[in-house]
């Protein structure tokens, strides 16, 4: 089991290169399963989930070709592909239940493994299942596993979220882009990674229209076409790094980002004390002087995201006074308190709510990692005390931070990876 040895009390200073998004990779490689013709990717992270993704479009049937130097996939399905989705595959990645609304769209049949709950929540598929039944599919769980059919092919629907799901608004987007007739779609999430999706999506000639803020109106249809398309950057990769920074008074350039897409996370930060400088495809962060408390709630797009949580805490525990988080998406989103509590941060849990106690002095640990954003913040907090720390099951992060260690080493971090 590999570990993360982190010695801290260095200021992160220099460039950072911000990798392609993970969550917009995702759904971009699902829905590749509606088409057949010729499919290059470009600016894909070279990251755990990409490659188990990549593994379950091989296994399949896809013709994957991974070019990892070039951060490139190029997808060209020949001929017909399965239509089983098998547990191995989607029990380290949840992601691969956007592979249902695909291959029942295309196939009109699919079984699909249940994601299964992860460290964070319970991660209920309902929205995703019910919509699909309401585009005619026939939907038994049997075994762990979604047995899903459509005998005359879905057909386009009204489907109205009753919550916010970015993984929901995937799967039936891409579904309602292959189903007959045409679909309306409200209360979608509007996470960039959702977006590119949609600019993908339109790039291979689905017929996407939005027709408001939450609302797309979808044409089914079977003609396809290839293309190449460049996925966005890492949002949330771009965020922890500016933490990063924050909270050793770095001197950081953060390259290959849109600045406009984390104008959220930027405000909050100014409001902290952190001066960002935003350019056009790229941001400097500084931070001089004393970093002020903030209170968050985690909302979907453009709200503050859940999955930057684990790494503001980490900052607040820099921050004067008292500073509070309320986690709103996920019900059990706060399992990195407890290694926090364990290098002396003073935090109190009630319910969905953290207050952080500023100004904790943090001493080096050894932690344990339980999911991928709080196994960032773990290695965040061991930026700050000049001791060691030492994070556990580091393959949590390796599903979504690519080269986390390398980018952090030439920022002038002492951090390296325990065999
Ligand atoms: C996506 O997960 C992201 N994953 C998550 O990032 C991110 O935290 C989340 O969106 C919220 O932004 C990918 O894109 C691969 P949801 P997803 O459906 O789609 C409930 C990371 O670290 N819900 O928007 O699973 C759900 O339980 C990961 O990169 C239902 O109740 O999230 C949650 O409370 C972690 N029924 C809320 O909705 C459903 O059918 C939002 O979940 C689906 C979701």
């Amino acid at each position: 089991m590999q570990k993360l040895e982190v010695i801290g009390g260095k200021k992160i200073s220099g460039t950072i290169v911000i990798s392609g998004s993970k969550n917009a990779t995702l759904p971009i490689l699902a829905s590749t399963i509606l088409t057949n013709k010729k499919i290059t990717i470009n600016n894909i992270p070279v990251v755990r989930d990409v490659e188990t993704m990549a593994e379950l479009l091989k296994t399949i049937g896809s013709n994957v070709k991974f070019d990892r130097k070039k951060k490139k996939i190029e997808i060209y399905n020949k001929k017909p592909l399965k239509t089983f989705a098998p547990y191995y595959l989607l029990k380290t990645m949840r992601a691969g239940v956007l592979v249902l609304g695909a291959l029942l769209a295309k196939y009109r049949i699919a079984k699909v493994s249940l994601p299964g709950g992860c460290a964070i929540g319970s991660r209920p598929i309902d929205l995703h299942l019910d919509a699909l039944k309401k585009m005619g599919a026939k939907i038994k769980i049997k075994d762990g596993y979604v047995h899903a059919s459509a005998t005359k092919g879905l057909r386009g629907s009204n489907i109205k979220f009753s919550k916010i799901s970015v993984g929901a608004t995937e799967n039936i987007l891409i579904a309602a882009c292959f189903a007959s007739g045409e679909s309306k779609l409200r209360n979608c999430a509007i996470e960039p990674e959702v977006e590119d999706l949609i600019i993908f999506l339109k790039k291979i000639g689905c017929k996407i229209k939005r027709i408001g803020k939450r609302s797309l109106n979808v044409l089914g249809t079977n003609k396809l076409k290839s293309t190449t398309h460049k996925v966005i950057f890492d949002r949330i990769e771009a965020g922890t790094y500016i933490i990063a920074a924050a909270l050793t008074k770095g001197h950081l350039k953060i390259k290959n980002i849109n600045p406009k897409i984390i104008l959220t996370e930027i405000k909050l930060l100014n409001k902290m004390g952190v001066k960002i400088t935003k350019k056009k495809d790229h941001i400097i962060v500084n931070r001089t002087e004393s970093l002020k408390n903030i209170n968050i709630v985690t909302k979907p797009y453009p709200g503050f995201p859940t999955d930057l949580q684990a790494q503001i805490m980490i900052l607040m525990t820099k921050a004067d006074g008292i500073s509070t988080i309320q986690e709103n998406i996920f019900e059990n989103r706060f399992m990195h308190v407890s290694e926090l509590r364990r290098m002396g941060a003073k935090i109190e849990i009630k319910g969905n709510k953290a207050k952080v106690f500023g100004k904790s002095k943090l001493n080096g640990a050894e932690l344990m990692a339980t999911d991928l954003r709080a196994s960032v913040c773990l290695v965040l907090a061991g930026l700050i005390p000049s001791s060691k720390t030492i994070i556990n099951r580091i393959y949590h992060l390796d599903r979504g931070y690519e080269k986390i260690e390398k980018k952090l080493l030439k920022c002038g971090a002492q951090i390296r990876r325990l065999r």
